[in-house]
């Protein structure tokens, strides 16, 4: 990890509850999304799980799920504990830069990230992709991608700004994500766009 600030956003608090800004705006069509697309009393590990909406949100829409929530960070995960729904596991202290994260956690219905590959050094991108590969047939991933030419200036403006913070950092190539992916055996990807120029992406191995 590093000792940058893990949000770029002022978050409000409400006991342990934190709140994203950017979570408040994007949670309902993220959750719409997922709703559809996991299957009936799917289990599922979140990666960098950040403040804990976008599973309290999927779990309003979707109480048969069991959603386990992730993060290095102890506050976001004293959060992501305050939005759980009952009955689902305690988050877990997971860094997906560090080697063999995905040991002893059995097996999940999907992997979810969201807006977590372009705010921390590509080593977690791909620690991710080896770790769902142990762990999942299904990873889907939310966030803003750059598409070569045809990147949304918005992207590159905020892709400039992530690398002045830190140069390891920036939105990623939509193409180099696939290659990490396909490299860990997930060979099949499918993108639908999202608002604000941002993309939820399902990888799958067939
Ligand atoms: C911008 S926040 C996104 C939080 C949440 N997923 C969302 O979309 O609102 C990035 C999150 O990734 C986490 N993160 C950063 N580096 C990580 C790593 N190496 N492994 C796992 N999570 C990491 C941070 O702690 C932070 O919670």
């Amino acid at each position: 990890m590093t000792d940058k600030p893990i949000a770029l956003e002022n978050r409000a608090q409400e006991g342990n509850r934190l709140f994203s800004p950017s979570a408040g705006r994007n949670k309902a069509v993220i959750a719409d999304w997922l709703a559809a697309q996991l299957p009936p009393a799917a289990r599922v590990l979140e990666a960098g799980s950040g403040t804990g909406e976008h599973g309290a949100a999927l779990g309003e829409r979707r109480p048969d799920i069991t959603w386990q929530y992730s993060d290095p960070d102890a506050a976001s995960r004293a959060s992501q504990e305050a939005w759980a729904r009952e009955g689902w596991p305690k988050p877990l202290a997971l860094d997906l830069a560090q080697e063999a994260w995905w040991s002893g956690l059995g097996r999940f219905d999907a992997v979810f990230c969201a807006n977590m590959i372009h705010i921390a050094p590509i080593e977690a991108a791909q620690g991710l992709a080896a770790g769902a590969a142990q762990l999942t047939d299904t990873v889907m991933l939310y966030g803003p991608f750059l598409f070569g030419g045809d990147s949304a200036p918005s992207n590159l403006e905020f892709d400039a700004s992530l690398k002045r913070r830190d140069p390891r950092w920036g939105v990623r190539e939509w193409e180099s994500v696939k290659h990490i992916f396909r490299n860990a055996g997930f060979n099949r990807a499918e993108r639908h766009d999202m608002p604000r120029n941002n993309h939820i992406v399902r990888l799958s191995r067939h």
